[in-house]
C-alpha cells in the first residue's frame, strides 16, 4: 500500500516535470527553422550562397551584411540592437524610402511585400536576433574554409567523409578500423576485394581490432563504391 502511493507520488512529480519542461519548449523558437520557413521562399540563406542566379530578393547573407553596416551608430555596442529593429521594422512595414537597397537593385527585385500576416512578433525577434548571430564574418570565413577544404579533396575522400568511413578509417593509422593504406597495400592486387567488402560488410579478416564488424552499405551506389575504392588504392 505505502509502495503504491509512493509510486503514484513519483510518476506526478515525473509528469509534472515532463509537462513543466514542454510548456518551456514552447515559447523557445528554433530560429533556423523559422527563417527557413518564413524568409527562404524569397531570400537565399546560404552561408556563403553558392549561386546567384534566379534571385528574387538579395541573399540573407548580404542583407544581414548591410543592414549591420548602414546602420548610424555612436556607440559600436548599439549596432546589431539597432540592426534587430530595422529588421523587425522592415519587414511588416517595408518601403522604398527605408529599402537600404541600391535603387537598380529595388527595381529589378521589386518591394519585398509586407509579412506582416506571415509571423508573430515573437517570431520575427528570433529571426532578427538570429540573422546578425549567424552571419557574421567569423561563420562566413569558416564556412568557406571547410568548403574550400571539401572542393580540395579528391572525390573519394569527399565521399569516404560524406558516408561516414571516416569516422572508423584513418589514412595512415589504425583506429576502429585499419589504416586505408594498410588495405590499399593488401588488396592492390585484387581490388575487386575492397569493392566486395564496401558492398556486404567485413569482419575477421584483420587481427588486432578487437572482432569488429564493418557494416555493409548498401546505400552506395556502384559507382559510388567504385570511386571510393578508387581513391584508398591511391594513397
Ligand atoms: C515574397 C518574397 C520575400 C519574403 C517571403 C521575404 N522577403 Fe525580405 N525582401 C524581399 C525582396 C524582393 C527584398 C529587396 C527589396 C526591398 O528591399 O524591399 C527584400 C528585402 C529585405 C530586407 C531589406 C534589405 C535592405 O537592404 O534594405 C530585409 C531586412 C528583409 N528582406 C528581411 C526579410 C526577412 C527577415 C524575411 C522572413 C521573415 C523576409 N525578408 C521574407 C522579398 C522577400
Ligand atoms: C563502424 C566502423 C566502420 C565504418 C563506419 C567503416 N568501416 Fe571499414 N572496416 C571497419 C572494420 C572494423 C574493418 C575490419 C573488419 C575485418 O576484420 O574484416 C573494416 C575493414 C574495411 C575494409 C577491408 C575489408 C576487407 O575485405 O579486408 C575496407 C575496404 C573498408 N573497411 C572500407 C570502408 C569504407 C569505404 C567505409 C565507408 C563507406 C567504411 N569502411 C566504413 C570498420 C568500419
Amino acid at each position: 500500500m505505502f509502495f503504491q502511493s509512493l509510486k503514484i507520488a513519483v510518476l506526478f512529480v515525473f509528469v509534472f516535470i515532463v509537462l513543466g519542461c514542454q510548456e518551456k519548449k514552447e515559447l523557445h523558437f528554433n530560429a533556423k527553422e523559422l527563417i527557413e520557413k518564413k524568409c527562404s521562399k524569397c531570400h537565399n540563406l546560404d552561408l556563403p550562397p553558392e549561386t546567384f542566379e534566379n534571385e528574387i530578393a538579395p541573399p540573407m547573407m548580404a542583407v544581414a551584411f548591410h543592414v549591420k553596416s548602414f546602420m548610424h551608430v555612436n556607440d559600436e555596442s548599439l549596432r546589431i540592437p539597432k540592426a534587430i529593429a530595422f529588421v523587425k521594422e522592415y519587414v511588416v512595414h517595408p518601403s522604398r524610402e527605408k529599402s537600404l537597397c541600391d535603387k537598380a537593385s529595388l527595381d529589378s527585385y521589386g518591394l519585398m511585400p509586407s509579412q506582416k500576416d506571415n509571423l508573430s512578433e515573437d517570431e520575427l525577434q528570433a529571426i532578427a536576433e538570429y540573422m546578425f548571430e549567424h552571419y557574421t564574418q567569423k561563420n562566413l570565413n569558416e564556412a568557406q574554409a571547410i568548403r574550400n577544404r571539401l572542393k580540395a579533396m579528391p572525390k573519394g575522400e569527399r565521399l569516404a567523409l560524406k558516408n561516414n568511413c571516416l569516422s572508423c578509417h584513418r589514412k595512415e593509422k589504425a583506429i576502429v578500423g585499419p589504416a586505408l593504406k594498410e588495405i590499399a597495400k593488401r588488396y592492390k592486387q585484387e581490388p575487386k576485394m575492397i569493392i566486395k567488402s564496401i558492398k556486404n560488410g567485413s569482419s575477421k579478416k584483420w587481427k588486432d581490432f578487437h572482432n569488429a564488424v564493418m557494416p555493409a552499405f548498401k546505400k552506395l551506389n556502384d559507382d559510388e563504391i567504385k570511386t571510393i575504392s578508387e581513391w584508398i588504392l591511391s594513397l
